[in-house]
């Protein structure tokens, strides 16, 4: 089960790294041929959907598709009872829901590993997977880097399961950058020590990675107060006044205005990339947990 990034210890991390670094190189095998993988994702998604079950057929798996619009939920049937059931069809499950905890909940009914694509705000594992990835590529370790965790951090999914992995897998210097209203809590802030804190953009643009975060208007409890100030939308003027000569930006994406256009074609920008490694980190973690 992978429910949280918690769940993994650094053999497998680093086995998942360096699996998703071979296919990177050489390609896919049809490891996984036989294998059925069922995508129940009851909240929209592009990457985690799409690079899920492009590694599934690339690994000559077959993809279960569920349309929760159309399966026996609609008539009040419960998770628990569909999962059970699902689990008998497939070898794996991979879920999105928006509480917290379903994935937990998935796991518990489910007698076949289920794979959490991100649950409420609590936790989105797998996107710290590739994050984490990303970073050991570029910079060679998972030590010796300063990261400032930027944008959202009150609801953000992706910024809490980093935060367990940076205390748990890195060596780094951490910064928070956040409006004020959506500072990280308590809780998370705690396991990170004391981290440093500022509510201005520009000061949090001093570290090796600026991971920048949307706001999650999805979680809000008004809609309506979900947008950054114009003072929070990251430009590549302020990225050439203010981050260092190495600074990367790295967001989970999808992004709606906090990252200008026009940093996509600086130095700076590795969110597309980011994003790419998602699918062999998919990959490998698909094979980890099957073979
Ligand atoms: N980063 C991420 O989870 O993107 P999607 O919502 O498109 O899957």
């Amino acid at each position: 089960m992978l429910i949280s990034i918690n769940d993994l210890d650094r053999k497998q991390l680093f086995g998942i790294f360096d699996r998703a670094a071979e296919i990177k190189k050489n390609g896919f095998q049809k490891t996984l041929d036989g294998k059925i993988i069922a995508c129940l994702f009851f909240e929209p998604s592009t990457r985690t959907k799409m690079s899920f079950e492009t590694a599934v057929l690339r690994t000559g798996a077959q993809v279960l598709g569920f349309s929760p619009e159309h399966s026996s939920l609609k008539k009040g049937e419960t998770l628990e009872d569909t999962i059970r059931m699902v689990s008998a069809y497939a070898d794996l499950i991979v879920i999105r829901h928006s509480e917290e905890g379903a994935a937990a909940r998935a796991a518990k009914a489910s007698s076949v590993p289920v794979i959490n694509a991100g649950d409420g705000k609590s936790e989105h594992p797998t996107q710290t997977l590739l994050d984490l990835f990303t970073i050991f590529e570029d910079n060679g370790s998972l030590e010796d880097f300063s990261i400032t965790l930027a944008g959202d951090l009150k609801y953000s999914r992706t910024i809490h399961s980093m935060v367990y992995a940076l205390n748990k897998f890195c060596r780094a210097d951490v910064k928070l950058a956040s409006p004020e209203a959506l500072q990280l809590s308590g809780a998370f802030a705690d396991i990170l020590g004391s981290p440093k804190s500022t509510h201005s953009i520009q000061e949090g643009l001093d570290s090796d990675y600026f991971y920048m975060t949307r706001v999650q208007k999805e979680r809000f409890p008004n809609p309506e107060d979900a947008h950054y100030e114009d003072d929070w939308i990251l430009t590549g003027d302020l990225c050439r006044k203010h981050a260092k000569e190495n600074t990367k930006i790295m967001h989970p994406l999808p992004r709606v205005n906090e990252i200008a256009v026009d940093v996509d074609d600086t130095k700076y920008q590795l969110y597309f990339e980011q994003a790419e490694n998602g699918l062999y980190v998919r990959a490998a973690l698909l094979e980890m947990m099957l073979l």
